[in-house]
Parts: C-alpha cells; structure tokens; sequence
C-alpha cells in the first residue's frame, strides 16, 4: 500500500542553500531514489541529483540519508518508518555543485597520483601466471564501483579540508594495497603508501568498511595488512642498514 512520506532535501550550492519540506508519495518495493525522481517529476523539477544504473553498480547516486553515506537506488523505503522524516543531503566531504550533487574530482586527482600496475620489465606476454589466492585476494578489491562512499566517511578528510592534499583515502590505499599484493608488480608501493600516499593518517577506525555498498573489507584487508608491510619494511634489519650507509 502507498503513502505519503515527509523529505527533507538539501537545495543550493557550495555558498548557499537550506533543507526544503516535500511530501512524496511511496509505494511499495521503492528506493529513495524512486523518491527523488517523484519529486522531480512532480514538485521540484530542477533538481539535480547524479545517477545512472540503478542497480548499485555505476556509483553515482552517492549521497547521506538521515546523516548516513549511502546510495540512493540501493536504499529501500522499507527501511524508514511511515511517519519517520527522511532527510537527503550530498555528500558532505566534497563541495556541493547543485542540490544532491558534489564535485568528487578529489578523488580522481588521488587516482592519478598511484603508479598503474608495473609488472618486471623482462616478463613476456604468456608468463603473466599467478596463482589462484592472488587473483581472488585482488578480485575483492576489485567489486569497488568507486561510488567514493568511503571517501567520504574518512573523518581524516570529513572534517579536514586540508589533510585532503596527503591523504589519498580508503578507496586509493586499498588500490596501492591491492598492486603491492599483486605478485607480477615490481613498483615501490610501501614507502610510497606511508610518504605520499598518507597511510599514517588512518587510524584504523573502520568506518570505511561500515558504508562500503560493495562489503569490501578495506580495513581488514587492504590498510592493515599495507601498514604491517610498512612496520616490517621499517624494522626489516637489512631496510635499517641500508638507510644508516644510504640516507645520511
Ligand atoms: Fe565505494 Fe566501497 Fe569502492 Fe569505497 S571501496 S569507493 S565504498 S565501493
Ligand atoms: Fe579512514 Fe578507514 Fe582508516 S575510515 S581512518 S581509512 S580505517
Ligand atoms: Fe548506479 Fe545508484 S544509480 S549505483
């Protein structure tokens, strides 16, 4: 059965803007982002919001749901109580462009900065061989859909606009960790991680993890095993020597 819900939905832009009332109509199996097309259709029809799937897989409906980073198609009405608010604002780490969409070139800028896969110079087409633990160690890593919900949440960069320029966030560590797991690549990914890249910042607090639509354990799985290689590269006695002869 369908009902009338109350929204609260963020209209402006980086400079101004404030939370606007709607009451949409809901209907059963809908998503919020059902909701959000309603809304255009019917009440606000410039408003702008970013999306293209549908189906959680492009990433690009990313916003906060009741203060919650979240994708809008993959977040069921069902959820929320009939009579419950239900309050749509953009992602707040990045700057708004209009209404629900942010400008995430951040995130592209970090992307950039990580090395691609640098396999040894003298491997030849045919000896890519690797085994079946290192592909399905990368096939998780691999699901991210870039939606950058991650990237968001971070508090190193929620709350800190400046730690934005050393800080590459979860989606990039994990993507520095995935090549340093990657047996066939040879490129300097630990210090590099920790220098350039701003493994240090991570405190692991894991609420990367919390939000990842895609169940990534980004935490368990990519920032702490990179930050142990970093501490074994550090400790390592041959690494030690070599900075005492090498770095003076
Ligand atoms: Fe989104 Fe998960 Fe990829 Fe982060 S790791 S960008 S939360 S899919
Ligand atoms: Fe941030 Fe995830 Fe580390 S939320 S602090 S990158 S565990
Ligand atoms: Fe593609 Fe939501 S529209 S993930």
């Amino acid at each position: 059965m369908g009902y009338d819900a109350k929204f609260k939905v963020w209209r402006g832009d980086d400079e101004k803007g404030e939370l606007r009332d709607f009451t949409v109509e809901v209907n059963e199996g809908e998503v919020v982002l059902d909701i959000i097309h309603r809304l255009q259709a019917t009440q606000a029809p410039d408003l702008a919001v970013r999306w293209n799937c549908k189906a959680g897989k492009c990433g690009s409906c990313s916003a906060e749901i009741n203060g919650k980073p979240r994708l809008l198609c993959m977040t069921r009405m069902s959820v929320f109580e009939e009579g419950e608010t239900v309050t749509v604002t953009p992602l707040r780490a990045f700057p708004v462009i209009r209404d629900l969409v942010t400008d995430v070139s951040y995130n592209y800028e970090k992307a950039r900065e990580i090395p691609s896969f640098t396999p040894h110079e003298n491997l030849e087409p045919g000896e890519y061989r690797m085994q079946q633990v290192d592909v399905e160690r990368s096939q998780e890593f691999r699901k991210c859909i870039e939606c950058f919900l991650c990237q968001n949440t971070c508090h190193v960069v929620r709350d800190h606009e400046d730690n934005k320029k050393s800080f590459a966030g979860p989606r990039f560590l994990m993507r520095i960790a995935e090549l340093e797991m990657h047996p066939l690549d040879v490129g300097e990914r630990t210090d590099a991680a920790q220098d350039e890249h701003g493994l240090g910042y991570c405190n692991i607090t894991k609420c990367c993890t919390e939000v990842c639509p895609e169940g990534i354990k980004i935490t368990d799985n990519a920032l702490i095993p990179m930050k142990e290689r970093v501490a074994d590269r550090k400790y390592d006695p041959l690494v030690w020597l070599g900075n005492k002869l090498f770095r003076r």
